[in-house]
């Protein structure tokens, strides 16, 4: 994990490492300052020389500006080092997302996804900087610190030794306490976010169903569960301050104590006594500071683990090595195709699926929901990877092609599609970046979306709002209709992309496919049967196997399943709802 993050620290690694040298040089000269105004009171102040009072008093007023300077530095190098590593990691992390197939994206949650790209990050940025300033700084404090302590007195040194033992011993008790309070409160941070998300997500359905108090309560229970567990950790925590202060207020009296019987008896001066109270400071601050690395790294691990595990997630649909960059034709063939969506699961989603789909075939399929059609044609563009058997598109293996070339030829309008923020013609480029207004207006014609765009006062330019809120059901699916004709496939894919739409408009489209584009595959999966009955062959699914394949007048006569639909539809004034569909 540490490796993979690391890794990301690119073209930062200058100020990381230039951080810990600034510090250092920080550290020495505040060690400096104690041993040097141990000096001027022995050597100046106590001898009365004035001389010895400013020359010493110099050099320190020198030293606190030094070590103010390299402090800034130090605080400048590990601010642009700890935002430009997690500059980093989020765009490795992004990059890697894009590269995803949708077995990877199935594997992590939106608002995980979410939560790792932002909190995750801040939080690993947070304790980098915390790392390069403070892991070099407190034990290299405390080293020197000691050191400097016993070169002045062996003896009094002994009494830091017995703090550091005691607040050792304190801070190592309270982190192994807070440590796993914080590993909770990351969890439930996760859960805080996705009942956020998801309520935000679906807030109308929210209304709809009265459900306000119920999602308040909710989210309620999230953020009091982080909030109790913050409560019961920072409980504990506060205890830091007053050990602290003990110990110090305890190694003063001591050092007075003791070292005042030493200055009686000559064998420690004013100065050194002085100095000696400075290191008692500087030892017991760097403790502190290594409890507190200790608790910020113990909370940035669990975040920079699940940043690693996005980062080390290997897409799972890659581009063969040597790509078929065209796409001969629109034929299609599943040749004894079994497809489940994890490795491990017990019965395959597609069982022995054995297809052959002319180039320029309209072709329909129904069959009941959970019947896998989604999954059936999700395969064709290769958006998941079968696991026996093979598909091929123009006579070539799916998995040989160039997957861009793949997915330019077979468009497919998805079942939960979306729209973007942006204007309708922005939306309507995402199938062809450069396409003429002409191309746009002729993709919208043929689905049947010319009309209404017309009708909008910006027609065109109209905005679109986040998740196309602002045009309704049937308009959102004609937009995404028009969106993939842009492509020109050479196969197009209607998963129920006219489920919202009236049946008129659903048979004007169909016509105009008829008839503007009669070489492209289509492949149209309907809910309803007037949708497909005309089309070239209709494919009946039934729990992930091909039940039956004919014209609508074939099934009608072969296909029980087809039948019922057929029976159910007609007898009971055209039901476009999910229950149109009975399965057996
Ligand atoms: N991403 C996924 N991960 C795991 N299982 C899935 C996934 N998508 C679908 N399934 C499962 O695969 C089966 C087939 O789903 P599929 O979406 O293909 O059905 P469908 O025929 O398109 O249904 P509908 O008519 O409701 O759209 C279902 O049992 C479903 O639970
Ligand atoms: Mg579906």
């Amino acid at each position: 994990m540490l490796q993979t993050l690391l890794a990301q620290v690119r073209e930062f690694k200058k100020p990381s490492l230039i951080t810990p040298v600034f510090v250092i040089l920080e550290v020495i000269m505040e060690i400096i300052i104690p041993y040097l105004m141990a000096s001027i009171i022995d050597s100046g102040v106590n001898q009365g020389s004035i001389q010895n009072v400013c020359l010493i008093g110099l050099c320190m007023l020198a030293a606190a500006m030094l070590s103010l300077i390299f402090g800034v530095l130090a605080g400048k190098y590990a601010a642009r080092a700890s935002t430009g590593f997690s500059r980093n990691l989020r765009k490795a992390m992004f990059d890697n997302i894009q590269n995803y197939s949708f077995s990877n994206i199935d594997k992590f949650s939106t608002a995980g996804l979410v939560t790792r790209l932002t909190t995750d990050v801040t939080n690993v940025q947070n304790a980098y900087q915390m790392i390069l300033r403070l892991c070099i700084r407190a034990p290299f404090m405390l080293i020197c610190a000691m050191f400097m302590a016993s070169r002045i007195s062996l003896s009094l040194s002994g009494i830091f030794w017995g703090a550091i033992l005691f607040l050792g011993i304190a801070l190592f008790l309270i982190t192994s306490h807070v440590h796993p309070l914080f590993m909770k409160v990351f969890q439930k941070y996760d859960d805080l976010n996705s009942s956020v998300q998801e309520n935000v997500g679906a807030i109308r359905v929210v209304k709809a169903y009265v459900r306000e108090d119920y999602e308040v309560n909710k989210f309620k229970k999230a953020s009091g569960n982080i909030y109790s567990m913050f409560i019961k950790a920072e409980r504990l925590l506060v205890f830091n301050t007053p050990l602290m202060q003990f110990a110090m207020y305890a190694c003063i009296l001591l050092i007075s104590w003791l070292g005042a019987q030493m200055i009686v008896s000559d064998s420690l001066t004013t100065g050194q006594l002085m100095s000696l109270f400075t290191y008692v400071m500087n030892i017991l601050m760097s403790l502190m500071m290594i409890s507190m690395i200790f608790v910020m790294i113990t909370m940035a691990k669990a975040s920079a683990e699940r940043i690693a595990e996005v980062i080390d997630e290997q897409p799972d649909i890659l581009n063969p090595a040597c790509a078929v960059r065209e796409v001969k034709d629109g034929a299609v063939e599943f040749d004894h195709v079994n497809f489940k969506y994890k490795a491990d699961g017990e019965n395959n989603v597609l069982e022995d699926i054995c297809l052959t789909i002319r180039s320029g075939e309209t072709v329909g399929i129904i069959g009941g929901t959970g019947s896998a059609k989604s999954t059936l044609v999700q395969l064709i563009p290769r958006l998941y990877d079968v696991k026996e058997g093979s598909v091929r598109v123009g006579g070539v293996d799916v998995r040989e092609y160039d997957l861009e070339t793949l997915r330019d030829e077979v468009a497919m309008v998805l079942q939960k599609n979306v729209l973007f923020s942006g204007t309708i013609e922005e939306n309507l480029r995402w199938g062809k970046k450069n396409a003429t207004r002409e191309e746009l207006e002729r993709a919208c014609r043929l689905a049947q979306a010319d009309e209404f765009i017309r009708a909008l006062p910006e027609g065109y330019k109209t905005y679109i709002e986040q998740g196309g809120t602002n045009v309704s059901g049937g308009q959102k699916q004609r937009l995404c209709i028009a969106r993939a004709l842009l492509k020109k496939p050479r196969i197009l894919i209607l998963d129920d992309s006219t489920s919202a739409v009236d049946t008129r408009t659903d048979a004007l489209i169909r016509k105009a496919f008829r008839e503007e584009i009669p070489d492209t595959t289509k492949i149209i999966i309907a809910q309803r049967i007037s949708s497909v009955q005309d089309a070239d062959k209709i494919i009946v699914l039934n729990e992930g196997r091909v039940e039956n394949i004919g014209t609508h007048e074939e099934l009608l006569k072969s296909s029980p399943i087809y039948r019922d639909v057929y029976e159910s539809q007609t007898t009971k004034s055209q039901s476009t709802e999910e229950g149109g569909v009975v399965r057996e």
